[in-house]
């Protein structure tokens, strides 16, 4: 599990943040009464769902501490909780929730194939579960993956692999949902980000995916000769567009099951 930074993290906000208005504004659940966002981070994603759903008692809960300190600062009103997932969710006797929020969270979760039912279970009846996360198959997840099985970099990786997150296809999803839910909508975007310059595809990731690979390497030299090298291998995928910037294409994956 990576050490999370609020303020890395937040650097993005509005990338970061609009896939979760974009689940939100697509969830049919009349007059929710009790939200829970599972990885909620520094509130971002928990605001959007206050927005959406004034009337509703909000639940924010993340397994980092830090996380849930700059949330709470943010927004002190609301209800915050340091816990894991996987722990909540094995909790048979727990509260019910009428939407089950989570956005660029459950990828950090293992065999989602029994994660996703198991989560159904925490639903009121008529509730929803809607869960934004980043495709798995993407350049730059691809990249830091060969090069900690590199043998340059086989001192800091010797089983050649960080623990990294991991999502699967949208059908997975549905053969895992189909069986338990009365309804699925699920959908994949590609938002075509707009970076400055090709640092700050490096940074997105520092704040994210490449923080298992940089917590493997403890010495500091290295870990700024793993971050050049990332960025040398990036630079044919990112060219500067003739006009300014860099494209930064990057595919999120929607799941909504609805429990009848
Ligand atoms: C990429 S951030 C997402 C933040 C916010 N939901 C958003 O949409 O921008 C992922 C969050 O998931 C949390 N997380 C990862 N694994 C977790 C787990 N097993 N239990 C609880 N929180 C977890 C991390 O601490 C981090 O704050």
């Amino acid at each position: 599990m990576p050490i999370w930074s609020p303020e890395q993290y937040l650097t993005f906000a509005e990338w970061r943040t609009r896939p979760s208005r974009d689940l939100a504004q697509r969830v049919e659940v009349a007059q929710p009464q009790r939200i829970v966002d599972l990885g909620c981070g520094p509130g971002n994603s928990l605001e959007v769902c206050a927005e959406c759903w004034p009337q509703a008692s909000l639940l924010g809960l993340d397994s980092s501490a830090a996380m849930i300190k700059t949330a709470q600062t943010a927004y002190p009103h609301r209800e915050w909780r340091v816990a894991d997932i996987s722990d909540w969710v094995q909790q048979s006797d727990g509260e019910r929730f009428d939407i089950i929020f989570s956005s660029a969270a459950l990828q950090w979760l293992d065999n989602h194939e029994a994660l996703f039912p198991r989560l159904l279970d925490h639903l009121t009846p008529g509730g929803a579960l809607a869960v934004q996360m980043p495709a798995y198959e993407a350049v730059p997840n691809r990249v830091m993956r060969e090069l900690a099985q590199s043998n340059q970099w086989r001192r800091w990786f010797p089983e050649g692999r960080a623990k990294e997150w991991r999502s699967h296809e949208l059908e997975f999803y549905y053969e895992a949902l189909a069986p338990h839910a009365s309804r699925l909508d699920l959908w994949a975007t590609d938002y075509l980000q707009i970076m400055p310059d090709l640092g700050a595809i490096v940074e997105w990731y520092r704040g994210t995916g490449l923080r298992p690979y940089l917590e493997a390497i403890t010495e500091e030299s290295d870990r700024k000769r793993f971050l050049a090298e990332y960025a040398e291998r990036l630079q044919p995928f990112y060219p500067e567009s003739a006009v300014g910037g860099v494209l930064f294409p990057f595919r999120r994956l929607f799941i909504i099951a609805y429990l009848g």
